[in-house]
């Protein structure tokens, strides 16, 4: 994902700005810092963006998933469903609470699935966990409709999925909160930061609190202020801040040239005979950071990854064969290989995560291929990848 690709004049500027006043603290430290507050600033103009009332940083998106599991109240031994495809910090922060991650079944929308959320519900759930992978939506209207009506806490991780929305609201403003991440492949990078957004004041304060150790932040003598909670240390510094309030800032023309050019390709491709696409339940709020679709087995799927980047299509993932995305090769979990004790494995009802079976997903993973859709292709570059695509898959 492709924040990297326009570092400019902008961030340097906004950077420049911190490092002239030497303040590379979030909070306080009023008048040295001449008026500059980037992390709050970059809070602002997320949350207008997201269109929620909240938002706040963190240090990555992955701190932001568990400031936001605490703030919700989920903690020791409250089941969390989770997918099997996402990145896996996701069920690190569930771990990391002291929760149990229950896998649930994803659909071709390459998210989880409300099937597959009712049928791992049980009278332990406390939380639901849909990740918006590779820029688009899960079929979260009816995550949300199982969720309310079963009373769980909706977590939306959409890390990977700034700027994507369905039907007009921007994902991650969904649930009692929402999570993104600025790491350096993300839409828009502030080289490490993350952001949890919620409409709940009382979810904010609480989030505003746990990612600084507690913190009040009332009045303006940080050494006088209350803790509020047991709290961590998931702050961005200002320096990261910055940054991310100039690619904000350019989030409007990123999502505009990613959707031209994966309209381009995705068009060349539909003549393709075998190939399908992923689902989108909202076409027009794709991010359109990858291109994803379907070839007819996993055969033809590992044999077109290969025969893609021999061609120079670039940035084309299987992700079935994959170890940071898909639960299939992720043997540190499924073996439960922590640096030390879990709290999740003093539980009586932890699960064998070496014994979990996807069925479904493995079937949809299996044919799934995500191809990377980069801001920085010339008119050619991109002729020319559409040529290399189509007649390579034509030939498998
Ligand atoms: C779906 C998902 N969740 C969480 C994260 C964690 O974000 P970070 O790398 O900022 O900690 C990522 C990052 O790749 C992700 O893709």
């Amino acid at each position: 994902m492709p924040g990297f690709e326009i570092f400019g004049d902008e961030e340097r500027k906004q950077v420049n700005d911190v490092l002239e006043t030497g303040v590379l603290f979030r909070y306080g430290f009023d008048g040295a810092r001449k008026g500059h507050w980037k992390a709050k600033t970059f809070e602002t103009e997320l949350a207008r963006r997201v269109g929620v009332e909240y938002a706040h940083l963190c240090a990555s998106g992955t701190a932001a998933l568990s400031t936001a599991m605490a703030a919700c109240g989920v903690g020791a031994g409250d089941e969390v469903i989770v997918p099997p495809f996402t990145f896996v910090a996701t069920i690190e922060s569930v771990l990391m609470a002291g929760a149990v991650p229950v896998f649930a079944e994803i659909d071709e929308t390459l998210c989880l699935s409300p099937e597959g959320l009712e049928a791992a519900l049980t009278p332990a759930t406390k939380a639901v966990i849909p990740v918006h992978m590779c820029g688009a939506m899960a079929r979260i209207d009816e995550i949300k409709h199982i969720c309310d009506k079963k009373e769980l806490i909706l977590l939306e991780d959409a890390c990977q999925s700034l700027g994507a929305s369905y039907k007009g609201q921007a994902l991650g403003g969904f649930g009692k909160a929402g999570c993104f991440s600025f790491d350096p492949v993300k839409t828009i990078t502030c080289g490490e930061g993350g952001a949890v957004v919620t409409n709940d004041r009382e979810v904010y304060i609480a989030v505003d609190a746990y990612a600084d150790h507690g913190h009040d932040h009332i009045g303006n003598d940080r050494g006088a202020e209350d803790h509020l909670i047991i709290g961590a240390n998931y702050r961005i510094s200002e320096l990261n801040a910055a940054v991310g309030v100039a690619q904000l800032r350019k989030l409007d023309w990123i999502l505009e040239t990613q959707r031209r050019n994966k309209a381009a390709i995705k068009a060349a491709m539909q003549a393709i005979p075998g190939v399908d696409f992923r689902h989108l339940p909202d076409p027009d709020g794709d991010s359109a950071t990858f291109l994803s679709f379907f070839m007819p087995d996993v055969a033809s799927a590992r044999q077109a990854v290969k025969a893609l980047a021999a061609a120079g299509v670039d940035g084309c993932f299987h992700w079935f064969d994959n170890n940071w995305h898909y639960i299939r090769n992720w043997n540190h979990l499924q073996a439960m290989q922590a640096s030390a004790r879990l709290a999740v494995q003093t539980l009586a009802n932890c699960p064998d995560y070496s014994v979990i079976s996807m069925p479904r997903s493995d079937a949809i993973m299996q044919r799934a291929i995500s191809m990377q859709i980069k801001l920085g292709w010339s008119e050619d570059q991109l002729e020319q990848r559409i040529d290399n695509t189509v007649n390579t898959l034509k030939s498998i």
